[in-house]
This record gives structure tokens, C-alpha cells and sequence, in this order.
């Protein structure tokens, strides 16, 4: 377990890839590399957060995050408590700013939210003491999933800089593009985005990503290729044509993982759907590292913990 970087780590909030410096984001990950053995240890805690108090704020559906972020907090010996909107006075008309101030006033130190609405956590970090983490924002940022994304590149690969990275499929809908495409440039890849012309959002190129709409061009030579889910509840109207039709042009097949180099890893941040957007023997295949994703996940959430609770709340 790390005392690195004493002093080095100034921000109080993750809200954003896009407001980390890449020392910043150095630093999470190696602090990240560092926690990965507690989950090696026949006992899996460490008392860092004794005495802390998390909450979970989950104002959208979420099973690997939520579940995540909650082991991770209990790993660190805080008091983690988990709110969800379906039990909560949110139910009940009260505002999103009243219901925080309420949970404020109980002065936790952290605050884990994830709401469908982009900005959210933003604008809470403004208003709220409490330290604040981005569990993904609508369609606008989800910083910890790009994180354990590197973290999983940079342990198979040794590092991002020239990788050449293909994210396929639902780029519009998609934060984990987003957080991802400003991670992995910040760090030196290349990246190119692919998918349906329908599910492109005219921002792609500026995002800093090479655009394709056919997945060959996409996947051809790629070190990495991540898949994405198709975000029906995100899709105000159907802008595919059927399942099969979707996979016969973007799902990742054996064949097509062909085009790519031979050592190439494939990854998915999950919930997976099996024969549209990948096919289930590439998913469990020798390339992927989704479940190791999984695993770096709680690294990291431990890392951005603990280095946000290093840092005194306003
Ligand atoms: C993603 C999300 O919710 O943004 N999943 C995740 O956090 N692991 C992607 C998705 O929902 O498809």
C-alpha cells in the first residue's frame, strides 16, 4: 500500500477526466497498482478510511459500479451507506439539492453520485463540503471507468503511449467513450471511434478521436479494441435497425478480431449484450480482459478514496 505522492495531490472532487492533468492521472494509477494487493491478502481490509463516512448516491441503475464503489469503501474500513432513489424521499417529490443537503447535513466525508443528468456532480461539488466523485454524469463523463480502463491497458500492454485503441458502437449515448477518448489521448494512444452514422454525435473528431462508421477500418491493426453497449434507455428513438442486423455490421466477432494484431485485448465495461455487440465466445475468449476490469475497478476506487480523502474538505 502506497504513501506516495505526499502533498502531489491537490483536488478535492473527481468530477472529470477532463480536468485531470496527466500527472494526475499518473498518479491515481500508480496509487491504484498499489491497492491491487489488498484484494490478493486473506484478509481484505486496511483501516485508511476508519472512521470516514461514504455514500452512495445512485440516482440510475448501476450493478458493477455501485456494487464497486461500496466494496471498495468497506474495504477501506468506512461506513458506506448506499441510497437509492426508489426508497428515498426523491420518491416523494423533494428535490435533488434538498435530499443532498439532507445527506450533507449527516456530514459525510464522500459523496459518490451518478445521476442521468450530465453535470450533476458538478454542480453539487459546488454547493456540498463534502468531498465529491463522478460516478458517470448522463452521456457526459463516468472518470473512474476510463481509469480502470488504463489501469487494465497499462498492466497488458506496459504502457498507452502509441497504442492504437478502437472504441466501437454506441459513441452518442456513451460516457465511457468520452472519459476514455480524454484519458487515453491525455496519455499518448491513438484512438479511433466506430459505429452506426446514427449513433454519431457530431462532437466525435473534436473529442480528439479519429471517426469511422465501418468496424473494419476501425478494428484493423488496433493493440486494443473496447466494445460498447447499445444504450437503448439513453435513445429517445429507435435509431437501429434490428439486433441481428447491428451485430452483422458492429458486433465483434472471431473473424473480425482477426484484423486486429495478434496480441490484441478486448474490452467491454459492461452490462454486456451477448450477440449484439459482441459475440459470446470473444467475450469469454483468451483476448478479453473484462473481467479483469472488473477487478482493477475496485483498485481504483480505493486509490481516488483514498487520495481525495488526503485532501481537506471545503
Ligand atoms: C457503463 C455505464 O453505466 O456508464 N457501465 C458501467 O459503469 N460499468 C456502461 C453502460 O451502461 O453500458
Amino acid at each position: 500500500m502506497t504513501e506516495a505522492h505526499p502533498g502531489e495531490w491537490q483536488r478535492k472532487d473527481l468530477l472529470g477526466i477532463r480536468d485531470l492533468s496527466r500527472r494526475e492521472i499518473e498518479i491515481i494509477l500508480e496509487t491504484a497498482e498499489s491497492f491491487r494487493e489488498v484484494a490478493e491478502r486473506p484478509i481484505k481490509k486496511v483501516p485508511t478510511l476508519r472512521g470516514k463516512t461514504t455514500v452512495n448516491l445512485f440516482f440510475e441503475a448501476s450493478t458493477r459500479t455501485s456494487s464497486s464503489f461500496e466494496i471498495a469503501e468497506k474495504r477501506m474500513s468506512a461506513d458506506a451507506i448506499n441510497f437509492s432513489t426508489s426508497s428515498s424521499s426523491l420518491s416523494k417529490g423533494e428535490s435533488l439539492l434538498d435530499t443532498t443537503r439532507t445527506l450533507e447535513s449527516m456530514a459525510p466525508d464522500v459523496l459518490v453520485i451518478r445521476h442521468n443528468h450530465p453535470m450533476v456532480p458538478h454542480a453539487l461539488a459546488k454547493r456540498i463540503a463534502s468531498r465529491v466523485i463522478n460516478a458517470g454524469d448522463g452521456a457526459h463523463e463516468h472518470p473512474t471507468q476510463a481509469l480502470l480502463d488504463a489501469l487494465t491497458i497499462v498492466q497488458k500492454k506496459g504502457s498507452i503511449e502509441g497504442l492504437r485503441v478502437a472504441i466501437v458502437g454506441d459513441i452518442e449515448h456513451s460516457r465511457v467513450v468520452r472519459s476514455n477518448v480524454l484519458l487515453l489521448r491525455a496519455l499518448g494512444a491513438d484512438v479511433t471511434v466506430a459505429g452506426p452514422r446514427t449513433l454519431m454525435p457530431d462532437e466525435a473528431e473534436s473529442l480528439g478521436a479519429d471517426v469511422q462508421y465501418r468496424m473494419e477500418s476501425a478494428i484493423e491493426g488496433a493493440d486494443v479494441i473496447m466494445m460498447l453497449r447499445i444504450q437503448l434507455e439513453r435513445q429517445g428513438r429507435t435509431r437501429l435497425p434490428s439486433n441481428d442486423e447491428y451485430f452483422q455490421l458492429f458486433g465483434l466477432t472471431r473473424e473480425r478480431v482477426a484484423l486486429a494484431k495478434d496480441d490484441v485485448i478486448i474490452m467491454h465495461p459492461g452490462p454486456l449484450n451477448r450477440g449484439v455487440e459482441i459475440a459470446s465466445d470473444v467475450a469469454d475468449g483468451g483476448s478479453s480482459v473484462i473481467l479483469e476490469q472488473v477487478t482493477n475497478g475496485l483498485a481504483v476506487r480505493m486509490a481516488v478514496l483514498f487520495l481525495l480523502c488526503g485532501v481537506p474538505a471545503s
